[in-house]
């Protein structure tokens, strides 16, 4: 192959030549100016570039003036957004079959953002599944009505009581994980959103868990998806971030509570969350395969008492699953996800804690999602916050574990959880 002579492209030499327009200026201002704002785009890059400039001007103060106003597309001051995340979310919108999205800090802001932008506030009822994230509970329980907002948490499986409670405390909002954390019980979305709106709620639905993988909640009716994208989306426990889809009539609303709360999400962690979607869907397939296999093989365990799984006949509402997980996985048998519940026999926090420690490969920490195996005992660490009352309502006991099931080899796996299981 010929040797390229780069003296031919003087437009590659172009771009890197002394800035003109600060040649002349003072060593101080060359360091703030000189290469930056170099031209206007005129190429595609194939990866979103990280926008981390705060702030954007135009040509004209009229052409400002219209972003400002929301005349025209654009950007103004980053923590209404920037191009990195408008990136993140035109994709999380096509993924959840949404027509807008907005990404925020973490998913906590975004369950708060939606509730706030759903109209929870001085004496508009939440109606919450009890059985949710351990700090989205003490919100609802406890934030919210220090801001007038009363709140109900009740188990949404019952679908009678949970009408019967509908009909006769009318909430303005309606919040529920599809897959609940940390208990999995599997909540009959397509029903829950028809029967609160037929009295008037808005439903807000978190599909952390579920992820557009398993199931897409606006297809079925939901006024507002919000996720922790910081799990299984962006998927390698880097980066911490949350995102809120809604209908276009509601994003005013939305857009608005994000620059007043001022939750934005960072364009490094933007593009993080970016770069990770990139394998979400061959993420998804080998983390539900791994962890029916697990589930299997701790359901066939001695010293395992129970093991709560979407994918198995055994769960209580594993028809519920198959029949809303199925619609969604096309020519593919239906998944049930990664998360999966289980009680080891006998157990005190004591055999709990050695238990732990005795694991070698599934990484004791808090989080879900991430490409690794990961376990926790929710009465000590998600769900800490709730009484020994609550805990028991719940189910959540000191030998509960909740397991995020990775993409390791699965008999490495099972070889972990039975040495595990043998020395504690
Ligand atoms: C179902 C669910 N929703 C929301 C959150 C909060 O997400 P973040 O940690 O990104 O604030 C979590 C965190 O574990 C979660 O499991």
């Amino acid at each position: 192959m010929a040797k390229r002579d780069y003296t031919d492209e003087p437009k590659h030499a172009e771009n890197r030549r002394a800035d003109s327009r600060y040649v002349e200026s003072d060593l101080a201002t060359q360091c703030l100016h000189a290469g930056e704002r170099w031209e206007k785009q005129y190429f595609w890059t194939s990866s979103t570039p990280i926008h981390n400039s705060t702030t954007y001007f135009y040509d004209s103060a009229q052409e400002l003036d219209d972003r400002v106003y929301c005349r025209k597309p654009g950007y103004v001051y980053s923590r209404s957004g920037s191009p990195t995340n408008t990136a993140l979310e035109r994709a999380l919108s096509t993924l959840e079959g949404a027509e807008v999205t907005h990404v925020c800090a973490s998913g906590m802001a975004a369950s708060h953002l939606a509730l706030l932008t759903a109209g929870a506030g001085k004496d508009q009822l939440i109606l919450c599944s009890s059985d949710v994230y351990g700090s989205v509970y003490t919100m609802v329980e406890n934030i919210f009505p220090h801001l007038g907002a009363p709140s109900i948490l009740m188990d949404f499986t019952d679908l009678n009581k949970l009408e019967d409670t509908i009909k006769r405390e009318k909430p303005k909002v309606v919040y529920f994980e599809v897959v609940t954390n940390p208990m999995t019980k599997v909540i009959d979305a397509p029903a829950v959103i028809e029967m609160a709106h037929r009295y008037g709620a808005t439903v807000i639905v978190d599909n952390t868990f579920t992820t557009p993988y398993l199931l897409k909640p606006v297809e079925v009716g939901a006024d507002f998806v919000c996720h922790s994208v910081s799990k299984f989306l962006a998927g390698h426990g880097d980066v911490l971030a949350g995102s809120v889809s809604c209908y276009r009539k509601d994003f005013d609303k939305l857009h608005d509570m994000l620059i007043q709360v001022g939750c934005t999400l960072g364009p490094n962690e933007a593009w993080l969350a970016l770069r990770g979607l990139k394998t979400f869907t061959l993420r998804m397939e080998r983390q539900c395969a791994n962890a029916l296999k697990v589930a299997q093989f701790l359901e066939s365990h001695p010293l395992i008492e129970k093991v709560r799984y979407a994918g198995l006949p055994s769960h209580p509402q594993h028809e519920t699953a198959r029949r809303i997980f199925g619609a969604q996985s096309g020519d593919r048998p239906p998944q049930y996800g990664a998360m999966l519940n289980f009680d080891i026999a006998d157990c005190d926090k004591d055999k709990a804690f050695r238990f732990l420690d005795a694991l070698q490969l599934i990484l004791p920490a808090t989080t879900l999602g991430d490409i690794y195996s990961l376990i926790v005992n929710p009465a000590r660490t998600t769900h800490r916050q709730l009484s020994e009352e609550e805990l028991t309502a719940i189910g959540i006991g000191p030998g509960t574990f909740r397991m995020s099931v990775g993409i390791e080899n699965i008999e490495d796996l099972k070889e972990d959880l039975d040495q595990a299981l043998k020395v504690c």
